[in-house]
């Protein structure tokens, strides 16, 4: 297990203060047991509940100490090297003695190891330099079949028969548990044998819908369901033969050398262009999972916690690769702050990411407001390309009625595309889909069957954003001429 490799590493070059986010408090346990183990040092776990337990003899010192400026006065004191695991200090850190305490025990004993463990870690200024960060690998493929067969052993052993299992469902059971905490995956692994000691097809589905409420439970990240195809977007040639290219590549399990992964695009674009619809046909046009991150509902809902929901919601989408994030209207979680401000910060948390990461998660991003989106996040080599989405031209508009007229079991060759085409110039894509929606109720209400000339009339009567924002458009339209690519 790699987690383990890493943090022998770090605690042997002298990291004295390890801070671990995490809710999985067991996992973490398990893991610094064997840590201690491989390091020859005591283990100690310090609960506000329960005082300080020395977690090889399952002993808990008489002190049992309960206030943190105690028990960080009494470890001050102690010489052996071992690790302490300090449950929840978090709700200490902002007092000036805990910090103090916890400096002066990083600086003066090197062979303890301080790991503070809660769901929250952020780290204080103060500790900063005396401290790392870890964030626990969840549990691979390997891990979580060995979770899978010792629970399967443990019914057996219990219910005196065996788990009845459908050998085809392990496969996709265990790609369901990939981005789940050891916690999480034992529990639905549990729910699954439980019912009915069996593991059959019924229970994939069981898991996969319960698996999407745990990751969702922040509400920041939503699997969506209805990802679209390139066959349903009009236009956008350039988009397309591009994402077509790099496709083969993306999936490989080895890019070919010379290649980057591919990380991602920006759309940029007239509302209604159909930057939505393009975002949503990479994830079914690539047949991956499409996961879509609210930047909005995380900077509303969790003020003053959104670079760790952030993280976390990364986290989780990188646990789902290969798949698309897609995060739509980008800039409207982005108020134009001062710099430090949230804002700020959230989009430095964003582009770290994007720069760092490794793995297989293909970010589209989506906007209309230039005005507020950061310049960082426009800077060289930050998406692979920007795109830009302008209204649809003679050819993309009579590809957009053919569309939609087949969506709705019209045949298109009952119309005269010619004439809609040329009396929609100016229009976007949702804006001739809604002149359909709008002509077939028409219709309806007249008992007639929709025609050409119902669809001309709602043409007729439509102000399109075109010409009301044309100033903004042409704006827009020329900003974007030397700044990106047209999709
Ligand atoms: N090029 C297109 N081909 C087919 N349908 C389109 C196209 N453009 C827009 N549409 C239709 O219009 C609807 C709305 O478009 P979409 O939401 O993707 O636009 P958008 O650029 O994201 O707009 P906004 O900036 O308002 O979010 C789409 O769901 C689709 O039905
Ligand atoms: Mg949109």
């Amino acid at each position: 297990m790699s987690d383990l490799q890493d943090l022998e590493l770090i605690i042997r070059s002298g990291t004295s203060i390890l801070f671990i986010e995490s809710d999985d408090e067991k996992q973490v346990e398990t893991l610094f047991e064997r840590l201690s183990i491989h390091l020859g040092r005591q283990l100690h776990r310090w609960t506000v509940a329960s005082g300080l337990t020395n977690l090889h003899t399952n002993q808990t010192s008489h002190l049992a100490i309960k206030e943190p400026s105690r028990i960080l006065a009494e470890l001050a004191g102690r010489t052996p090297p071992a690790i302490y695991m300090l449950m929840d200090i978090h709700h200490w850190l902002d007092d000036p003695l805990t910090l103090r305490q916890l400096k002066e025990i990083a600086l003066g004993n090197p062979l303890q190891t301080l790991v503070l463990v809660s769901h929250d870690a952020e780290i204080p200024d103060e500790l900063r330099s005396l401290s790392t960060r870890f964030e626990l690998s969840l549990p691979d493929k390997s891990t979580l079949n060995h979770l899978l067969q010792s629970e399967i052993r443990e019914w057996g052993r219990h219910n005196n028969r065996n788990v009845e299992v459908r050998r085809e469902v392990i496969e996709p059971m265990l790609s369901n548990l990939s981005g789940l905490s050891q916690r999480d995956a034992k529990r639905l692994i549990r729910n699954a044998i439980y019912d009915d000691g069996m593991l059959t097809e019924t229970d994939l589905d069981d898991l996969a819908r319960t698996k999407y409420r745990l990751l969702d439970d922040t509400g920041v990240l939503s699997l969506e369901l209805d990802s679209a195809k390139f066959s349903q977007v009009a236009g956008l040639k350039n988009l397309k033969r591009w994402l077509e290219q790099r496709h083969s590549i993306f999936i490989a399990e080895q890019p070919p050398r010379g290649l980057d992964l591919p990380k991602g695009i920006l759309l940029l674009g007239v509302q209604g262009g159909g930057k939505s619809l393009a975002a949503k046909s990479v994830a079914g046009s690539w047949h991956l999972p499409l996961l879509r991150l609210d930047f909005a509902a995380l900077y509303n809902k969790y003020y003053g916690e959104t670079e760790r929901n952030l993280r976390e919601s990364l986290k989780t989408a990188e646990s789902m690769s290969p798949c698309v994030l897609w995060i739509d209207e980008i800039e409207k979680g982005l108020s134009t702050d001062v710099d430090g401000g949230p804002s700020t910060r959230i989009i430095g948390t964003l582009l770290t990411w994007m720069a760092e990461r490794s793995s297989r998660v293909f970010l589209v991003a989506t906007a209309n407001d230039i005005e507020r989106l950061p310049p960082e996040l426009l800077r060289k080599g930050r998406f692979d390309e920007i795109f830009f989405v302008d209204l649809p031209d003679q050819e993309v508009r009579e590809a957009i009625f053919h569309i939609h007229l087949s969506m709705r079991d019209l045949e298109p060759q009952r119309f005269n595309l010619d004439k809609l085409t040329e009396a929609s110039e100016g229009f976007s894509g949702a804006e001739i889909e809604q002149a359909i929606v709008s002509a077939l109720y028409s219709s309806h209400a007249s008992k007639q069957s929709l025609d050409t000339a119902h669809i001309l009339n709602e043409i007729k009567q439509t102000r399109p954003l075109s010409v009301l924002m044309a100033e903004k458009i042409s704006y827009l339209r020329n900003w974007a001429s030397t700044r990106t690519v047209n999709a």
